[in-house]
């Protein structure tokens, strides 16, 4: 089917609420965060697949915090938005809130960015419309995006050289203001 080649993010926006049950608690009683990165994971995939129209995968996840705990009992939605558009990749943007049903109080609870890849039917990556950008939030979401990538690239070159240069004196003593032991057995 023929793809538009431009697409406003609110076709593809999206929330998805889920009812957090006994059986999605950690050992301290609270929710599992595994439970709400799979929940995050769900609605990625939904937003990404409406741009796209087409099946996607998770590529990366950027930094995932975790700013309240959530509680059984408590409805959390998460609100998904494309916010930036590559040839085959998407950032979705994902907002998660946890609401108290008895006394009516919401928490943000965290906010993360998944970069999906669509994919054509040979499992290779495809081109995705691009996005209309129809608000201010939209435009600055954008560029929030662009300048992550950036700064990822940046930090990949910079961890890559610690590796290729890495010296070992030097080390020691960046790390003696760390707190940690060097008790060599190499
Ligand atoms: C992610 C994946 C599609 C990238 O494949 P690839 O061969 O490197 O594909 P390409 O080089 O064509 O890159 C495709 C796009 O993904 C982006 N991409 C690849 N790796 C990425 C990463 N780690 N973070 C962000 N974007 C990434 C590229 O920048 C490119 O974007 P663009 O088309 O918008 O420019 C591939 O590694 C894959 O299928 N991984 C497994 C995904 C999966 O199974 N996820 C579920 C986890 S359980």
């Amino acid at each position: 089917m023929q793809q538009p080649d431009f697409k406003s993010p609110k076709l593809s926006r999206i929330t998805i609420t889920e009812l957090m049950i006994p059986s999605y608690t950690n050992f301290g009683g609270k929710i599992h965060g595994g439970v709400i990165l799979s929940l995050m994971d769900k609605v990625a995939y939904v937003c990404a697949s409406r741009h796209a129209r087409a099946y996607c995968v998770t590529a990366s996840i950027d930094t995932v915090d975790f700013l309240e705990s959530v509680e059984v009992g408590e409805l959390v939605s998460l609100k998904a938005s494309i916010n930036y558009t590559g040839r085959s990749s998407m950032v979705v943007g994902i907002r998660v809130e946890s609401e108290n049903v008895k006394n009516n109080i919401a928490k943000h609870t965290n906010t993360s960015y998944f970069t999906m890849v669509a994919k054509d039917d040979r499992h290779q990556s495809m081109q995705v419309p691009g996005l209309i950008l129809e608000t201010e939030e939209e435009i600055r979401r954008f560029m929030e995006s662009v300048k992550r990538k950036q700064l990822k690239q940046t930090m990949k070159i910079e961890t890559q050289q610690i590796k290729t240069s890495f010296n070992l004196p030097e080390a020691i003593r960046l790390l003696q203001k760390e707190r940690c032991v060097i008790n060599r057995r190499d």
